[in-house]
This record gives structure tokens, sequence and C-alpha cells, in this order.
């Protein structure tokens, strides 16, 4: 009883953060129980409490009850600390419906209008570029989040006709333009690398869309001058990320150029098994996610690489304000890729999922 009471009292005197846990489909909920348990491990080495509270949005849930994310769900999640998702879509739902309905409406509803994704090639993890080491690869694409093609702007005229036009509009607004490029700047800032900050873009085509992007960013730029600033194209922006990784530090571009380079960014840095990312309100409720999908072909079966969603759990701890357990994680999670596990693909790691989960609690401590 005593014990109870001191435990209740130390536990009650330390930084708590409310976590919802979105584990949703296919390989979701394995990933984010891995997670979990390292985080949980983090925050009792940093003295700090994770309350997870879960949340069983997904296509279970839609195949129930046709409910995607209920009003009273998101006002909850306007609540939290911040949001742990494992993956959304399934192959039993026609694709399309839970992505935009749970996954585009969390980042659109919440105004998560960054989504950050490091490239980066761990210690010992296997690159299909040849010749590349971890100093080569390490940027941080930085897409925006809540416009571009995503804004779901458009519709169809004489849909099902041989005269059918469908339209589908980019939406760029000073606002989100600007919010998103300032966001980057400061990035690049503090990250301190090579402070450099390339805007991806296609302003020889998008005229209209990426001139208010280009002006924007230039823009910016004068109050940065400690920043180095660099344009490229995003179809020679893939051809340098094959063939000069390097030369990145920090990149900034629009939503759907983002959705296509950070998929790119994953192969290079080792696959979908480690790629993680933030969907970052800085001013509120932000959400973590590994980037890969929800891989239905492993489902329970112990085969999927849990890392990514351990890194984005870093990344949550690190948006939490809790640095050195972020920066304690992703070492360990550097020494098992660097001394453990054998491949990072499902199936090919050498390990269960549970087991790495395990390696990294091991390493932790
Ligand atoms: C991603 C995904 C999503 C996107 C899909 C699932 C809607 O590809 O997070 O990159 O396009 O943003
Ligand atoms: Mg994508």
């Amino acid at each position: 009883m005593n014990v109870t009471r001191k435990e209740q009292g130390t536990r009650l005197s330390m930084k708590t953060y409310t976590i919802a846990v979105i584990p949703g489909d296919g390989t979701g909920p394995e990933v984010i129980r891995e997670g979990c348990r390292v985080l949980d491990a983090a925050a009792a080495q940093g003295k700090f409490h994770l309350e997870f509270q879960p949340y069983d949005l997904g296509a279970e849930r839609y195949l129930r009850t046709t409910e995607t994310l209920p009003p009273t769900v998101l006002k909850e999640l306007t609540q939290v600390d911040a949001i742990y998702l494992g993956a959304i879509g399934h192959p039993s739902v026609k694709p399309g419906i839970l992505e935009r309905e749970i996954l585009l409406r969390l980042r659109f509803e919440l105004d998560q209008y960054i989504n950050l994704r490091p490239v980066k090639l761990y210690p010992g993890v296997w690159t299909p570029l040849k010749d590349k080491t971890p100093e080569h690869i390490d940027f941080v694409v930085v897409r925006e989040n809540t416009e571009g093609l995503y804004a779901g702007v458009g519709g169809f005229l004489r849909r099902g006709t041989p005269d059918e036009t469908a339209i589908q509009t980019s939406v760029n607004t000073r606002h989100g333009v600007e919010r998103c490029i300032r966001y980057a700047f400061e990035y690049t800032r503090r990250r301190n690398k090579h402070k450099k900050l390339t805007f991806c873009g296609k302003t020889n085509v998008l005229t209209y869309a990426h001139d208010l992007w280009q002006r924007t960013f230039d823009e910016v730029a004068k109050e940065y001058p400690d920043v180095t600033t660099d344009y490229t194209h995003v179809d020679a922006c893939c051809m340098w990320m094959i063939k000069n990784p390097e030369w990145f530090d920090t990149i900034v571009t629009d939503n759907m150029f983002g959705d296509i380079i950070t998929d790119l960014g994953a192969m290079i840095q080792g696959g979908m098994g480690i790629a993680a990312g933030g969907n970052l309100n800085p001013e509120g409720v932000s959400m973590f996610e590994p980037i890969g999908g929800s891989a239905p072909k492993y489902t329970g079966q112990q085969l999927i690489n849990p890392l990514a969603a351990i890194c984005a759990g870093a990344m949550m701890l690190e948006e939490l304000g809790e640095r050195q357990s972020a920066q304690a994680v992703e070492q360990a999670v550097c020494q098992v890729t660097s001394s453990k596990l054998k491949s990072l693909a499902a199936g090919k790691m050498g390990y269960s999922t549970s087991e790495v989960g395990d390696l990294v609690i091991e390493a932790l401590a």
C-alpha cells in the first residue's frame, strides 16, 4: 500500500505526456507495440511519463460501423500532447477512403502543416547507392502538408460520358507557403549541419504556383543570411538524390512533390523499414508515423521491421521537448542497425518484430 502510494506520488510529480495511439491497419499494431515499449523505456530513463490512449481508427472500425474519424474522437485528439500512428489502409476497403478520411483529414483538421521526413542512412544499413555511406546520406525533407494537390479542390464534368472532364487544382496560399518555408529556414538553422536549404519545385512549368513559392522563398531568405539557399527542379532533384545525395542538407517542397521524393528518399536510406515522419503543427498537436504504410501481406506474422515506428517515436520525443531521450533512442537504433540486423527488410532481419524491439530496449539500457 505504502509502496503504491509512493509510486503514485513519484508518477504524479513526473512530467506526463498524453499520447493518442492509433495502431491502425495491417502491420500498424505490431510496429506501434514495439514503438510504445521503446518509448516507455526511454521515458523511464528520462524521468517522464507517457500516458498512451488507444484509438481504434482504421479499416476494422470502418467495416463494422462505417465510421472513419468521428467528431467526438477528433475533438479528443485536439486535446492530447501528440499522436502516434501505425498505418492506415486495408485491401478490403476501396483505396482512398481511409487515407482521405482518416490520415489526410487528421493532417488537415489539426493543421499539421509540415511533414518532416529525415532521409538518413544509419550505420550498417544497406543502400542501393553504390559507394555511398552514412556521411553522404543525411538530409531532411520539409514537405508542405495541408495544401497543393492534396487540398481536394476540383471536380468532374459529365462524369462517365465520353466528354468527361476531371479537374484537380493545386492550392497554394501565400500564408500556407510562407509558414512552410519559414519553418524550413528555422529548421535548417537549428539543424546546423551545412545550413543549406534547397527549394525543390518546377518553376519552369508551374509558372503560377511555384512562382509564388520562389518569390516567398527569396523574400524569407533575406531574414536568414546565415542559411545558404539553392534551387532544384523536382525531376533533377530525383537525379541528384541518387547521384549526389550529399549535396542536400534540408529540402523544402510542396505536398505532392514531397510525397514522391520522400519515397525515393526512403529507398536510399535503406527502405520503408526505417523511414519515419512527423506531421507537425508547431503550435498545436503533431502526429508521428512510419511512412511505409500498412503492408497488409505481412500482418500478424512478426516479420515487419518496427524501426521506422521507433524512429517516428524518437521524432515525437524530440518534438515534445525530450531531446536527450530522443537522441538516446536514435543512438540505440544506430547500435542495432550497425551490430545486429542482417537486413532492414521484412522477414530478412534475422529477428522477429518484437525481438527488434527488445534489441533497441537493450541498447538503450
Ligand atoms: C504518405 C502517404 C500518404 C500521402 C497517402 C497514404 C495518402 O503516401 O504519407 O506519404 O500521400 O501523403
Ligand atoms: Mg507517400
